[in-house]
């Protein structure tokens, strides 16, 4: 009983521990791909007003809201703007390296999100949707 612990030893613990950390990053999309499957579609052209890709004048304005807001109101769709850029299989990670990508091009410094960002643009998403509903209640 022992040896097979002590076989399997401390390579085989790095191993499985490397496996399960590697994993969920490894699954993300970086910001380039979302931006590039999904959401070039209309931020390109600037189709339906979609700020474009690149424009610094209209991103100058979209960056100023703050990436925690920017990012939510675009996740929780606005106007011809669908929810998610209409992928609902996107992780709102994903779409927020998505959105951040969009702002460096449009000249910001926005990075890809880490854990307490994260926590910040779900909190800007759940006043969103409360917002939202007050004006639906108000008709
Ligand atoms: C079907 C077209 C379409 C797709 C696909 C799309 N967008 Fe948009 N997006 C728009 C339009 C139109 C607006 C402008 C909405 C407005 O202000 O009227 C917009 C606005 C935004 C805004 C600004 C929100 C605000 O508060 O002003 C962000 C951020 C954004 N999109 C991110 C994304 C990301 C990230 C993706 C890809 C995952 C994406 N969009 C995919 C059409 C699209």
């Amino acid at each position: 009983m022992r040896s097979i612990f002590r076989g399997l030893g401390l390579g085989g613990l790095l191993l499985a521990s490397t496996a399960l950390c590697a994993q969920p990053g490894a699954t993300l999309k970086s910001g380039e791909q979302v931006y590039r499957e999904t959401c070039m579609a209309c931020h390109g052209p600037g189709l339906a007003n979609a700020p474009r890709f690149g424009d610094k004048k209209v991103w100058a304005k979209l960056i100023a809201e703050g990436q925690p807001v920017l990012t939510a109101h675009g996740w929780v769709g606005v106007r011809a703007m669908p929810p998610k850029g209409g992928r609902s299989d996107l992780s709102l990670e994903e779409f927020a390296r998505a959105v951040a990508y969009m702002a460096r091009a449009g000249g910001g410094n926005w990075q890809d999100p880490d854990a307490p960002l994260l926590e910040r643009i779900r909190s800007e998403e759940r006043k969103r949707i409360e917002q939202l509903q007050k004006k639906a209640a108000k008709g």
